[in-house]
């Protein structure tokens, strides 16, 4: 049932026995909500970029989201068994082509072009995942990163030029907490083959500035907007704080967390470019920090938007509370959510195959190959955005027979109206037989 071709943005790819890119995933690969006019997606990556100069930082909105492994992997330093790769978390056309899970699969050709000093990048990602509230198997991301050049600074000193650029943004008076040393020797360690400590630390204190000035810049207008709707908003003073962080491109790196409404949050990662980078590109002689944020998890801070999957909606009573708020941000307001339809919850309870022997068809689900996402998706496929969670229930193993029963509860809920219990029930037992068909499992 794969078809032999695929089609994204007017681009023909040829399609192999990975290929697990379902129709309605496909079908998104052209919204490009992010340049959707007064979109909030659209909104939130304007307030970023208003924060990085345009001189510096040349952008790129428009690349497409097909990608080679070697872009999205390879290039990155992620090793061959790495999670990321796997076929449960990450969609692919075929064994080399996917839609790219980062924005960093684009770090490597820019960082090969140099044609600035530095660079934002706005675009969807696809990533298979869970069912709830926060998570979408599309949502957009934005990466950024700004390098020097050894060879071009004033006397060759490079340490100078950052802290030169460094003194030029502006300073804010928000609290920053760095409870952790900023670089640990084994697990968060400084590239001391390629940087001298100096050096490191000339980007990181750029680094953190820059990024300190847009989370400030968020919060504000976050705040700003809460207080132009409720007069009695209490503002509380903003705390940010720098924790570790790993990723395979980056050295040392880190998250920015932002205390609000009483939890600390993650909101982007970043850290010193890995030197291989620069030096696979050609570009030995560069050097700089990477930062990847994601959109939608600031939107719904920003606006207040309780559902990811109100971004693709196209009610009306959606889109129209943010017109006219790209050409002027302070015109930046909460969502005020329609009613609430009522949600309908359904169980459902199967065995998964005890051996992986199961007469040769690869698709049946036993106890080591069953994903989560693949059920995931095949409540997705079948209820599309009238599924707004899916929770493990319960789960045990037969003490005689061996075998492994799993119980499920599928919240169906429209964004749009109140379904019936006929519409419920139908949806159920399309899931029920898609679990049959798709992962061979038996249902209890
Ligand atoms: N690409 C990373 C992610 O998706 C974020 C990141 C970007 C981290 C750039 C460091 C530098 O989680």
């Amino acid at each position: 049932s794969r078809p032999a071709t695929i089609e994204v943005n007017g681009k023909t790819y040829t399609t192999d026995e990975w290929y697990n890119v379902p129709q309605t995933v496909l079908a998104l690969t052209g919204r490009k909500l992010h340049l959707q006019k007064d979109h909030p997606v659209a909104i939130t990556r304007q307030i970023i970029e208003s924060k990085f100069s345009t001189a510096t930082y040349k952008r790129y909105n428009e690349f497409d989201p097909v990608v080679s492994t070697i872009e999205n992997f390879d290039s990155l330093g992620f090793p061959p068994d790495h999670v990321g790769r796997a076929r449960s978390d990450t969609y692919y056309i075929n064994e080399t082509t996917l839609l790219r899970t980062h924005t960093s699969a684009h770090e490597a050709e820019l960082f090969r072009a140099s044609a600035s000093d530095g660079y934002l990048i706005s675009a969807d990602v696809y990533r298979r995942d869970e069912v709830d509230r926060s998570h979408y198997p599309v949502f957009h991301q934005m990466e950024g990163a700004r390098v020097w050049d050894r060879t071009k600074v004033p006397n060759g000193d490079v340490v100078a030029a950052i802290y030169a650029d460094l003194a030029k943004l502006p300073t804010h008076d928000v609290k920053v907490e760095d409870p952790n040393p900023p670089h640990h020797p084994e697990r968060n360690p400084l590239q001391s083959k390629h940087h001298s400590p100096e050096e490191a630390e000339a980007i990181a204190a750029h680094l953190k500035r820059s990024l300190e000035l847009m989370v400030v810049e968020i919060f504000t207008r976050a705040k700003q907007a809460a207080a132009r709707q409720d007069p009695n908003y209490v503002d509380e003073p903003l705390r940010v704080r720098w924790v570790e962080a790993y990723f395979p491109f980056t050295s040392p790196s880190w998250e920015l967390e932002v205390y609000y409404q009483g939890d600390w949050l993650e909101v982007l990662g970043c850290g010193v470019s890995k030197q291989e980078l620069f030096i696979n590109a050609d570009q030995p002689q560069q050097l700089g920090w990477a930062f990847g944020i994601g959109l939608e998890r600031i939107a719904m801070l920003l606006f207040q938007i309780p559902d990811i999957r109100l971004f693709w909606s196209k009610d009306e009573r959606f889109l129209s509370q943010f017109t006219g708020v790209q050409d002027n941000l302070d015109k930046l307001k909460r969502f005020v959510p329609f009613s609430k339809y009522p949600a309908c919850w359904k169980d459902v309870s199967f065995w998964l195959r005890s051996t992986s022997a199961a007469g040769g068809n690869t698709a049946v689900a036993n106890v080591h190959d069953f994903h989560e996402n693949d059920l995931m998706e095949v409540v997705r496929e079948v209820a599309g955005d009238v599924v707004e969670d899916v929770q493990l229930k319960d789960q045990f193993t037969h003490p005689k027979t061996g075998r492994k029963s799993m119980c499920y509860r599928i919240n169906y809920r429209s964004l749009e109206k109140t379904l019936t219990n006929e519409e419920a029930n139908d949806f159920h037992e399309r899931v029920r037989q898609g679990l049959v068909e798709k992962l061979g499992v038996e249902l209890r």
